[in-house]
């Protein structure tokens, strides 16, 4: 499971970035970057993180995350704020950590990841205690789906912090 014995130190000032992307950036990623944020935050360690989202489509630039995503938050007491914007190749080196969704976002990453660049890159449901490794699209399904995902990011959030070390 995880990063194993693999695992990234971080940049040079010891800051891990970590980059989550899913295909809209609108549904998961978001959700995923707002409660990582905030558990980081919760064991006050928001200064050893660069955290941020995005998506491997276009189609949601400039958006706020979907209103389902945001409520999912809210109602568990995580504060959501992000914009939407489209992974780019520079996040290959601006990360050390890129965390995707689904199998299908991690081929488009890996299609377009630089040779050379060192960010890792890897289903953030590798990092699931429950072995759960792919964090579903919730966008065509009801809101149990958005349940199931936050469920999920909250587990690896923990795990992933329990790899490093934190
Ligand atoms: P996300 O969900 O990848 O979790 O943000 C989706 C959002 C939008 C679309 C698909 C999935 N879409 O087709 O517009």
């Amino acid at each position: 499971m995880g990063a194993g014995k693999d695992v990234a130190a971080g940049d040079s000032a010891g800051v891990h970035r970590v980059l989550f992307v899913c295909l809209g950036n609108i549904c998961r990623s978001p959700m995923a970057e707002a409660v990582f944020a905030h558990i980081t935050k919760e064991r006050g360690l928001s200064s050893q993180f660069k955290i941020d989202s995005a998506g491997t489509a276009g189609y949601h630039v400039g958006d706020s995350p979907d209103t389902r995503s945001m409520a999912t938050c809210r109602k568990n007491g995580v504060d959501v704020s992000h914009v939407g914007r489209q992974v780019s190749k520079s996040d290959f080196t601006d990360f050390d950590w890129v965390l995707c969704m689904d199998e299908s976002n991690l081929r488009d990453l890996q299609r377009i990841q630089p040779k050379g660049s060192k960010a890792k890159v890897q289903l953030f449901g590798d990092f699931d205690p429950e072995g759960d490794r792919i964090i579903r699209d919730p966008y065509y399904g009801g809101p149990e789906g958005f349940d199931r995902n936050f469920a999920q990011v909250t587990r690896c959030s923990e795990q992933f912090l329990k790899e490093l070390g934190l």
